[in-house]
């Protein structure tokens, strides 16, 4: 079964990048990074990379807040492109990305978002969730599409909120499920076990020697 290449956009510490790089280095999910992309030049996600001997680049993202500017989604997608990636993963990457690239990518890109969508959405959530009172929360791998983490959900955990819980409490506990889940995501679409009918993810079961399709169908 051929092993899955990765390309990883990620804008800060990165520590879903060291999860994926690990399971592969561990041999627990036959997937490898092959690229890892940061509109930060400064993100810790590149140091990561380049110590762990993958090719780390930054884009510059230009001058909007939220967006990448067109040129700089150019630069990101024939990255990609050229490092022939079969899936895209974001892992704390902080920018909305257009259509344009997400239907490029489309069915190929997947996100890591730290609470039980849909709810909490955007960003600051594990704050979101405490001020809200919520009794659990978690973490949700879901394909991405053209809205902000509205995309088919494929893997999610639950994680309790506990009495005297502070953020950063909660941000930990949640993102240990994150390690977790995000390897375990991108083993199922690299078995080619993902289905998506309407917005709904359905997970195939394994069959002995059928692992490693590569079809993922809408
Ligand atoms: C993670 O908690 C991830 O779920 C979140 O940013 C953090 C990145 O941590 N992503 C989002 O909030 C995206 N909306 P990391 O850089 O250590 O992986």
């Amino acid at each position: 079964m051929a092993r899955t290449r990765l390309g990883v956009l990620a804008s800060g510490r990165g520590s879903n990048l060291q999860a994926l790089i690990d399971s592969s280095r561990e041999g627990s999910m036959d997937a490898d990074v092959v690229v890892v992309i940061s509109d930060v030049e400064t993100a810790q996600a590149l140091v990561r990379a380049r110590k762990a001997g993958i090719e780390a680049r930054f884009v510059g993202p230009g001058p909007k807040r939220a967006h990448l500017s067109e040129e700089a989604e150019s630069a990101i997608i024939d990255l990609l492109d050229e490092s022939k990636v079969d899936l895209v993963c974001l892992a704390g990457f902080m920018r909305i990305l257009s259509p344009r690239l997400v239907r490029h990518f489309r069915w190929r890109l997947i996100n890591i978002h730290p609470s039980l969508l849909p709810a909490f959405p955007g960003l600051r959530v594990q704050r979101k969730a405490l001020e809200y009172g919520v009794k659990f929360s978690g973490c949700t791998v879901h394909f991405v599409d053209e809205g902000v983490d509205t995309g088919p959900i494929v893997i999610q955990a639950a994680v309790p909120v506990l009495e005297g819980d502070t953020e950063e409490k909660l941000v930990q506990r949640i993102l240990k499920e994150e390690h977790r889940i995000y390897a375990e995501a991108v083993q199922l679409f690299g078995e080619g076990r993902l289905t998506i009918e309407g917005r709904v993810v359905r997970v195939l079961p394994e069959r002995s020697g059928d692992a490693g399709s590569d079809e993922h169908r809408s």
